[in-house]
């Protein structure tokens, strides 16, 4: 299901200031919901007894223990509220809370630890922390809750505050996707299992108020953003064609404003994508080449511009690939999904920027057809390429939209890819792979990943590993050999970049899941949004 997020604002609650605890608290309290989420940090908690079953309470553990009729003080006293991170503890409503005038049926406490500290203080704790609150909301029989922001942003500081929200409603957005259910035509399982947990009410006080609702906002756009990319990343390949791709953002042109334009075999051809073309060649699905524009900036500001390969299925064409595990090659055109979703989130946002985003979509078949190893293709840049190996077929249809994009006179170009097998093996499932030349792309993409938890990591690009490109009989060959196997990618794809400030993420390993919990990670969505809302 999806999720409802929204915001409510309790003006004056404050549960940091000693004055305004008491009556925060009420006012919190007889607010009617499924359930209050209230944060305490390790001093509440000390002051409250800590481990000891302590005579003299005090804080904000006391204060609600009276409103609550003991409630807190009889989970303490079971051993069922802990100091230890994370750890979460649900009190269920008793006849003496109606005497308070409590209207909350449930209280969950979330243990923040020492996140008060600044030395414990990151986004990662932060994560936990949220996760382990949405994880008990879930599941159950909880359908509504209030989240009070102000006992999480300990720190007070409203950048960190708009972070850890869109944070929480990403977690909340993950948890809550279920494939098959934005769109008839994605039911394919006869039962459904949608959490009852339906609706995430941020709740805030006038000092956040502001930077609060903006935060939600973005937060809601994000994940709209995510579900999108995960959905046409989960779709079968028989369904998720180039053409579907195309319809797809099509169908965005009309939900947020974007102008999309779709070319056909033809004009692809007119373009000189001999390149691009060589992949196309073995399947019966026509190619695509998509291009979305968000026009939030000015008129005549340079654009930054998003390329996402779009193999709808890679089966190596040729030059095969074994059949273990094949299904997940369905997963090739996350870089092209991840670059529509992301358009529809800054079209949701309406982002105050120009924006666009491109995508090079066709299938990687083998047939009658299909270019052979050996095969010399002309790209739409004049160099020539031997293609030595048909299952190198990313960058043999990045490097024609490389070369599209030059007419933007782009601020900079990001392209993202499945692209190699070896960046899986380099980094794993953490972070994504990172290329570029510009320190300055290279900081804010870092900087936009540690701030969504959708991490990078750079990889090098130096000049030394072009020698392993090189063609007896072509410009450039599509294969560098198994050493390497992500930067010498790398390397080919920035023989088309020259013209303007270019990065390559390689998300071949945090795109999608495998095994029991095999599904589109809806990455690196969070990354992109985060890069965009940063630039000025
Ligand atoms: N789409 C694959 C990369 C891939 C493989 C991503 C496995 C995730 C998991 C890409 O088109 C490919 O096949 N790359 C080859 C390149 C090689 C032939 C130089 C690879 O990684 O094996
Ligand atoms: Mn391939
Ligand atoms: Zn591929």
């Amino acid at each position: 299901m999806t999720i409802q997020f929204s915001t409510k604002i309790f003006p004056q609650a404050d549960l940091q200031s000693v004055k305004l605890r008491k009556t925060s608290l009420k006012s919190l309290l007889s607010q009617a919901s499924d359930c209050l989420v209230l944060a305490y940090s390790m001093a509440d908690f000390e002051s409250f007894g800590g481990t000891k079953a302590a005579k003299t309470k005090s804080g904000l553990l006391m204060e609600l223990d009276q409103l609550l009729g003991g409630s807190v003080s009889h989970a303490h006293a079971v051993g069922d509220l802990d100091a230890k991170q994370a750890s979460v503890c649900i009190l269920r409503s008793e006849k003496s809370w109606s005497l308070n005038g409590v209207k909350s049926k449930r209280v969950l406490l979330l243990s923040l630890g020492d996140l008060h500290l600044a030395s414990e203080r990151s986004l990662t704790t932060f994560s936990k922390v949220a996760r382990a609150g949405l994880k008990a909301l879930s599941g159950g029989s909880i359908e509504s809750a209030i989240w009070f922001i102000p006992s999480f942003a300990l720190a007070h500081k409203a950048d960190f505050m708009a972070e850890e929200v869109r944070l929480t409603i990403q977690y909340a957005g993950d948890q809550a996707y279920r494939f098959g259910v934005r769109q008839p035509a994605m039911k394919f399982k006869a039962k459904d299992t949608a959490d009852t947990f339906k609706q995430l009410v941020f709740a805030g006080n006038n000092a956040c108020a502001k930077e609060l609702k903006a935060a939600v906002e973005q937060g809601i756009a994000m994940v709209e953003g995510m579900n999108l990319a995960k959905d046409l990343g989960n779709l079968p390949p028989n369904v998720c064609t180039p053409s579907y791709l195309g319809k797809t953002a099509q169908g965005l042109s009309k939900k947020v404003g974007l102008k999309v334009e779709v070319l056909g075999r033809k004009q692809i051809e007119a373009l000189g994508m001999g390149s691009f073309l060589s992949v196309a060649n073995g399947s019966e699905s026509p190619p695509q080449f998509i291009v979305m524009r968000h026009q939030g900036g000015k008129v005549g500001e340079a654009p930054i511009v998003l390329v996402g390969k779009g193999i709808t299925f890679d089966t190596g064409g040729i030059s095969l690939k074994p059949g273990e595990a094949m299904d997940e090659m369905k997963y090739d055109m996350c870089g092209a999904a991840s670059v529509i979703g992301t358009m529809y989130s800054i079209g949701l946002m309406k982002l105050k920027k120009n924006v666009i985003g491109v995508v090079p979509t066709c299938e990687n078949m083998p047939s009658g057809q299909a270019t052979r190893p050996g095969d010399i293709v002309k790209s739409m840049s004049g160099q020539t390429i031997e293609i030595l190996n048909t299952d190198a077929e990313g960058r043999l249809i990045l490097c024609d939209a490389l070369t599209y994009v030059e007419r933007f006179k782009p601020q900079a170009v990001i392209d993202i890819a499945t692209l190699t097998g070896a960046c899986v093996i380099a980094l794993g499932h953490v972070h994504s792979g990172l290329f570029s030349e510009d320190e300055g792309l290279v900081d804010a993409l870092t900087k936009a990943g540690k701030a969504s938890l959708d991490t990078v990591w750079r990889l090098p690009l130096d000049a030394a590993y072009h020698e392993q490109l090189k063609s007896n009989f072509a410009d450039v060959a599509n294969i560098g050999g198994r050493p390497a196997g992500s930067v010498t990618a790398a390397c080919f794809l920035s023989r088309f970049t020259e013209k303007y400030k270019w990065a390559h993420l390689d998300i071949a390993g945090t795109a999608w899941k495998s095994g029991a919990a095999k599904g589109s990670t809806g990455r690196p969505v969070p990354l992109l949004v985060n890069f965009l809302l940063e630039q000025k």
